[in-house]
């Protein structure tokens, strides 16, 4: 099933574009978002779009062919933003617009484990290419200390069930090692209880998305994303971003909240946008989707000081 963009109005919304801005896409996924961005930005805007994984870029790529905004298509983690900026020689821009998390081909077509629905190799890599990362959620399951698992289990998975999934998981891979997600599923229905295993919500969703975190590192990266934004933000450009978890959501609001305090500027969303029932509806991945908005307004900040 193709990648339905989630908030795609509230996110144009919130980005308020005018012709002739430059805009990052740090997020680009199929370019649902970012085909829509072109088209508001016009024939006098930029807009750098970036994605750790090939094949996303590869389709972005077709999706933008047309647009007639100048281009430029980068593959890396938007935490690197800096760098990117640099190398195709632009410095500031006007806004940031993160959509975070996977998108739908990651996880149905990618065959790098992202669901536990699908027996695929226990990778989860964001970058479709092994070489750039190594590092996969393998590497988790089979070397790192049961703690170690237990801990991320519970920060990023919020898995009420971690230590016994944890312990499980050593246990298992010392008669063999966990290589699939059928392998991993295997491991964590034993873990938990009946009751759990019956429950709505899949008993490894949590696990999953923990790994998943872990693999790719971002929680980090989304704090370092956002910070190195602010720097290259013009005065009166914004960040706009929607999370999916409330891990992510967590970094968002604490970071935007910080820099309001330090008159940095102004959050324009106090309370999150979220999708409206038709949209859940029509779209149940949208169903944990919240937008925040932050705009860059460092004058108050210097009449202050002044
Ligand atoms: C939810 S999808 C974006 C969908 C897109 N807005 C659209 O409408 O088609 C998220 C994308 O961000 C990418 N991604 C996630 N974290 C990233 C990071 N730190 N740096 C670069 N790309 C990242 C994923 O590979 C995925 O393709």
């Amino acid at each position: 099933m193709a990648h339905t963009s989630v908030l795609l109005n509230e996110a144009l919304e919130h980005l308020a574009l005018k012709e002739g801005d430059t805009v990052v896409d740090g997020t680009l996924g199929s370019a649902g978002h970012a085909l829509l961005i072109a088209q508001a930005i016009g024939k006098s805007g930029v807009l750098i779009g970036i994605d750790h994984d090939e094949e996303a870029l590869a389709r972005s790529k077709v999706q933008l062919k047309g647009a007639a905004s100048s281009i430029h298509l980068q593959q890396g983690n938007f935490a690197d933003l800096s760098q990117i900026l640099s190398s195709v020689s632009i410095d500031s821009i006007d806004k940031l617009f993160l959509d975070l998390g996977l998108n739908s081909e990651q996880l149905e077509n990618s065959n790098r484990g992202f669901s536990f629905k699908k027996n695929e190799p226990l990778k989860m890599t964001f970058s479709s290419d092994s070489t750039k990362h190594p590092f996969t959620a393998e590497t988790i399951v089979n070397e790192w200390e049961e703690g170690s698992i237990e801990d991320i289990l519970r920060g990023y998975g919020e898995e009420r069930f971690a230590r016994s999934i944890a312990q499980k998981i050593v246990e298992h891979r010392k008669e063999s090692p966990i290589k699939t997600t059928d392998d991993l599923v295997a491991v964590v229905k034993e873990a938990v209880p009946a009751w759990y295993r019956f429950k709505k919500i899949h008993p490894a969703t949590k696990t999953f998305q923990a790994l998943r975190i872990a693999v790719n590192d971002e929680i980090q990266s989304l704090k370092r994303g956002l910070l190195d934004a602010y720097e290259h933000l013009n005065e009166g450009g914004r960040i706009v971003v929607i999370s999916f978890h409330s891990i992510e959501d967590r970094v968002v609001k604490h970071t935007f909240h910080e820099w309001e305090k330090e008159k940095c500027g102004i959050r324009i969303t106090k309370k999150p946008l979220i999708p409206t029932e038709e949209e859940i509806k029509d779209n149940p991945r949208s169903r944990s989707a919240k937008l925040r908005t932050f705009e860059k307004h460092e004058s108050s900040k210097q009449k202050e000081e002044e």
